[in-house]
């Protein structure tokens, strides 16, 4: 009896295993299949990818044949203004952030071309959500600044995925604005709606407080301890508010890809007054109906879709709601049309959130930019250098001059700088890669040449060694120069 109880038992183990290895083939043999038919898709033409700047997206793919596709996108910093007279130095792809909208199908082979413009400061590179491959493309896309890559892909997945630098500091250049969104449509194209437009949330730490005037540097340590002072939708407070609010008509099916750059914050994205007839649940193939609020996480992406059905102003938030208040996350969608007092009486005007739209003020715009003069005496040097420091070197070595662990090395009370004013003067006009040991630490790092003048390095540089306990040398414009000509 006993054994006969432990043979039954065997076999039904037996049996048990066999099942489980015939059901494991199988289904390795389906995804096996659907890789194959991606993988097979046969391309035969190229073509140039259309890349549009948000809120907007590049021509639905309908019914075209799988392609070469080539995709050039330029990497541009530039100063842009996060809210009225707060200007932040925005790290781009394609000169906007989010960056540029890239379009594809599955089957295509994408042939990226990254290129980053010579006035830019730093190298970078780009991961792609979408791409199958080592770190999603940024293994093979590390570029300087005057530089172009070239790497390729064969888009495999359906999706709207992120794409994101991954340069280190990695955070950093996220949080400066170093993302956007690729989508794959399935073959034969997303169903057609009537509207399409391009959201994504970014979190973005200054130094200053929300609305503090003047350029506001990335501040570290807020982004560490993720207390962003900004929260926003496509780049800046207002972005989409107002005169750039996105538009529909009444009886209009809209779709929203909605991305979440992050770097840090979770979003959990509304829009006030409209349902989601269809979210694709984090831009995958899952489709869920009738949703008020969908969470979107960093690095991550849904598709939404209505049909708005009344008209007004519709307020898209994150539903973390001091975000959207008081740090910014909130957006417009200004529908027209004809009124439908069955589903809606309209007894409540238009714009009623408005009154509670702190972050959307807008304040006067701060002009003044001082010209080009020459610095007479060591304070007015010091005033110069402080400025080109700003622009030029803050970024990376922060407002302390303490730079960032591991990444970039101090400028304060550092032996490296100190040692040799030649040497320093010599990185500031051709730059430097490799490694060097700064305080006892090393830093394997690249600094790229800085276009500045003999007048405009005498100055930051004496600004830098004036500053955070260095040995307060005076650098003059001939010093610059006997090293330029050497
Ligand atoms: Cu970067």
């Amino acid at each position: 009896m006993k054994l006969n109880l432990k043979k039954t038992l065997v076999t039904k183990m037996f049996l048990g295993l066999v099942t489980l290895a015939f059901l494991s083939s199988c289904i390795n043999d389906q995804s096996y299949k659907k890789y194959n038919d991606t993988v097979d898709i046969p391309v035969n033409q190229e073509m140039i990818a259309e890349l549009t700047s948000p809120p907007n997206v590049p021509t639905p793919i309908g019914k075209r044949m799988a392609k070469k596709l080539i995709v050039d996108l330029e990497i541009l910093e530039k100063e842009g203004e996060m809210t009225g007279g707060v200007k932040y130095v925005y790290w781009t792809f394609g000169g906007t952030v989010p960056g540029s909208f890239i379009r594809t199908r599955v089957g295509d082979e994408v042939e990226f071309h990254l290129k980053n413009h010579p006035d830019n400061k730093l190298p970078h590179n780009i991961d792609l959500h979408a791409v199958n491959g080592p770190g999603g493309g940024a293994e093979s896309s590390f570029v300087a600044p005057g530089h172009e890559k070239v790497f390729s892909f064969k888009v495999l997945n359906p999706g709207l995925y992120v794409y994101h630098c991954a340069t280190a500091p990695v955070g950093m250049h996220i949080a400066n604005g170093m993302y956007g969104l690729i989508l794959v449509e399935p073959e034969g194209g997303l169903s057609p709606v009537d509207k399409e437009y391009y959201i994504m949330q970014g979190d973005f730490y200054t130094e200053g407080n929300y609305g503090d005037r003047g350029v506001q540097p990335f501040d570290m340590q807020k982004a560490i301890d993720e207390k962003p002072d900004y929260v926003v939708f496509n780049g800046s407070v207002g972005a989409m508010t107002g005169d750039n609010a996105i538009t529909a008509k009444v009886g209009e099916t809209v779709r929203l890809f909605v991305g979440n750059g992050g770097p840090n914050l979770v979003s959990s994205f509304h829009v006030i007054g409209e349902i989601f007839d269809k979210v694709h649940v984090e831009g995958g193939d899952l489709i869920n109906e009738n949703v008020q609020t969908t969470l979107i996480p960093a690095g991550g992406a849904a598709i939404v879709e209505f049909r708005v059905d009344v008209p007004g102003t519709f307020i898209l938030v994150d539903h973390s709601i001091f975000r959207a208040f008081n740090k910014g996350a909130l957006a417009m969608l200004k529908v027209e049309g004809e009124k439908n007092k069955t589903i809606y009486s309209g007894e409540i005007r238009d714009g009623i959130y408005l009154p509670e739209g702190g972050a959307i003020q807008s304040m006067p715009k701060d002009n003044g930019k001082s010209e080009e003069i020459k610095a007479v005496g060591l304070e007015e040097k010091m005033k110069f250098g402080k400025d080109i420091y700003a622009s030029t070197c803050l970024a990376c070595h922060q407002a302390t001059g303490a730079g960032i662990e591991g990444a970039f090395p101090p400028l304060a009370k550092s032996d490296y700088l100190n040692a040799d004013v030649d040497r320093a003067i010599d990185i500031v006009l051709h730059g430097k890669t490799g490694e060097i040991t700064v305080n006892g630490k090393k830093y394997n790092s690249v600094m790229t040449a800085q276009a500045l003048s003999d007048e405009e390095v005498s100055n930051v540089l004496t600004y830098v060694y004036n500053s955070w306990g260095n040995s307060k040398k005076e650098v003059t414009p001939e010093m610059v120069k006997a090293v330029r000509n050497k």
